[in-house]
């Protein structure tokens, strides 16, 4: 079977529906999202699987409008300072996508801070990021859009005043903020970038 697989999988149904469904939103409706969803959200990531069951994620749930302009402000000033450092196309990029990103923050209902507290596991960047999927998974189930945006190990996350966000939300010391995850109704569909071939990425007993 794995030797002639090919991408025409056509069995979607249940969780594999939701994978293929999910995606990147970067666009919100500004309609309120219940607590009850969001909570079910949180249940999703709470059951991720986690090295010795640490589970080190902690959950910062943002809904104040002032707390949101704030973070939005951090999230374009980070922006700013990398459209200083790139070449020129990919400046050009950033400066195309500018007038959209507060909204981005500022829109949708509720900002999820994922955090982690690294002194309950040494793979507590790899725990958390199972906790992410999950809850992004679980927001698609629910006809809600995300979006994952990295703190800790993209070019974009080295510009990321983590300093000014962990004071500003009185975040202890030893909690590390990995994510932000922007949580409300979408306002696009966007087409689902490709994947690579699964036969190219299948090493069928050895590589
Ligand atoms: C570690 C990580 C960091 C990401 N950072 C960002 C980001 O800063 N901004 C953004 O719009 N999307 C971000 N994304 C989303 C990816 O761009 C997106 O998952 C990818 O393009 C595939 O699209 P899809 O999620 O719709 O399938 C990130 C995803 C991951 C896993």
């Amino acid at each position: 079977m794995l030797r002639n697989s090919n991408d025409n999988i056509n069995s979607r149904k249940g969780i594999h529906k939701i994978i293929r469904e999910r995606r990147s939103i970067t666009v919100f409706k500004d309609k309120p999202v219940e607590e009850a969803a969001v909570l079910l959200i949180l249940d999703a990531g709470r059951w991720a699987p986690s090295s010795n069951n640490s589970q080190p994620w902690e959950f910062v749930i943002i809904s104040e409008k002032a707390r949101k302009n704030a973070i939005a402000d951090l999230y374009i000033e980070a922006y700013n300072k990398r459209a200083k450092k790139v070449d020129e196309n990919t400046r050009k990029k950033i400066v195309e996508i500018m007038p959209y990103l507060e909204d981005e923050l500022k829109v949708p209902p509720f900002l999820i801070i994922v955090c982690a507290n690294s002194e309950k596991s040494k793979s507590y960047l790899i725990d958390t990021s199972a906790s992410i999927e999950n809850m992004l998974l679980m927001a698609c189930e629910l006809g809600l859009g995300t979006n994952w945006i990295d703190l800790t190990t993209t070019d974009f996350a080295e510009e990321f005043n983590l300093k000014k966000l962990k004071e500003y939300l009185f975040i202890p010391e030893k909690v590390i903020p990995i994510a932000i995850i922007p949580l409300g109704f979408p306002e696009e569909t966007p087409p689902p970038p490709a994947r690579r071939r699964i036969r190219d990425l299948i090493h069928k007993d050895f590589w």
